[in-house]
């Protein structure tokens, strides 16, 4: 069994991080590169979101997504990341039906190497019954995206008195029933702070505000790799997007100019077995010109002989050597 790295994040560093208030960093990863990237930049902890759905998967919404998508993204996350704190999104439906179900989904991100899991809603029962198990629980309040039809979309939430003080109780409620962490998304920072400084677990933000304990970014949103709309809260600190673009735009005006790949990217051949290659008489250079079926010809070796090929020959009969007539 591997012991744990001595610098791993751990619950303790993260309580420690409150106390002293000193703010927690907070990232999405879905895969191993991204997971390397975020850990060896040295964020505290990676939410394995089931935002894969949008920003990996190509779905509209997170509803989609499967336990089955989260358990392989979990694997590939937990390979790639070897001191951060790692947190598996519990998916809709795996915690909502009954409190066996959650208690087993939960476990299944634990053997994915998660240290916690993260659920949705003001799921108490649920939270108990995970906590009960041995497992530590992030729980998400304000926005939510699995219950967004009910909270009429994507909406801002705490927004008023009220509203912001029926969050803090479900707040409390989930506390005392044991959850370890608390994720508040889309509120306004007053609301948010108010509750952060009423619960003694760390209370973690996501557009909601900076008087938090710490801030979650989704990985494609900081990176500039999510087009399909920008939230108000959303920083972006590089454009990745365009930058991956530019380089395979210059990838391919390279391989049609024969630019690339080049004298540094061929592979050497032995002088001999050059020689037998190429002086044995099988396989003389000569130039090949295909005729494709757009009647468009591809030179495909450029000494001055010329053999003329059918485009249907070129899979399975290469042009014989014809003895250089
Ligand atoms: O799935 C996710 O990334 C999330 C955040 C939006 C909080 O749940």
């Amino acid at each position: 069994m591997a012991a744990d790295d001595k610098n791993k994040v751990t619950v303790l560093k993260l309580r420690r991080q409150k106390r002293k208030k000193n703010k927690t960093v907070l990232v999405t990863a879905y895969d191993y590169p991204q997971a390397r990237l975020a850990d060896s930049a040295g964020v505290d902890a990676i939410l394995v979101g089931d935002s894969l759905g949008m920003t990996t998967l190509g779905h509209k919404t997170t509803i989609p997504v499967t336990m089955d998508d989260m358990i392989r993204h979990s694997e590939a996350v937990s390979r790639g990341a070897k001191r951060a704190f790692l947190i598996g999104d519990m998916p809709y439906m795996s915690y909502q039906v009954s409190n066996e179900d959650a208690v087993t989904n939960a476990g299944r991100f634990v053997k994915a190497g998660m240290d916690c899991v993260k659920v949705e809603g003001a799921m108490t029962e649920r939270i108990k019954s995970i906590a009960d198990a041995g497992i530590m629980v992030m729980s998400h309040l304000g926005l939510t995206p699995h219950t967004r039809a009910k909270l009429g979309g994507y909406r801002v939430q705490g927004k008023t008195a009220k509203q912001a003080e029926i969050i803090l109780e479900q707040a409390l409620a989930l506390q005392d029933a044991g959850c370890s962490f608390l994720l508040l998304e889309g509120m306004p920072r007053e609301s948010a702070a108010m509750i952060a400084n009423k619960l003694e677990i760390p209370v973690y933000g996501i557009g909601a505000g900076d008087k938090v304990d710490g801030q979650l970014v989704i990985f494609h949103d900081l990176m500039g790799l999510f087009w399909e709309f920008k939230s108000k809260f959303v920083k972006r600190y590089c454009e990745a997007g365009q930058m991956m673009q530019e380089a395979l735009k210059q990838y391919a005006a390279e391989v049609r100019s024969v630019e690339f790949p080049s004298e540094e990217n061929f592979y050497a051949i032995k002088e001999e077995e050059l020689e037998k290659l190429l002086g044995g008489g099988n396989w003389k250079t000569e130039k090949i010109v295909y005729e494709t079926d757009q009647g468009f010809p591809t030179n495909h070796c450029a000494t001055p002989n010329t053999t003329t090929v059918k485009n249907d020959a070129r899979a399975e009969d290469p042009p014989l050597d014809d003895g250089n007539k």
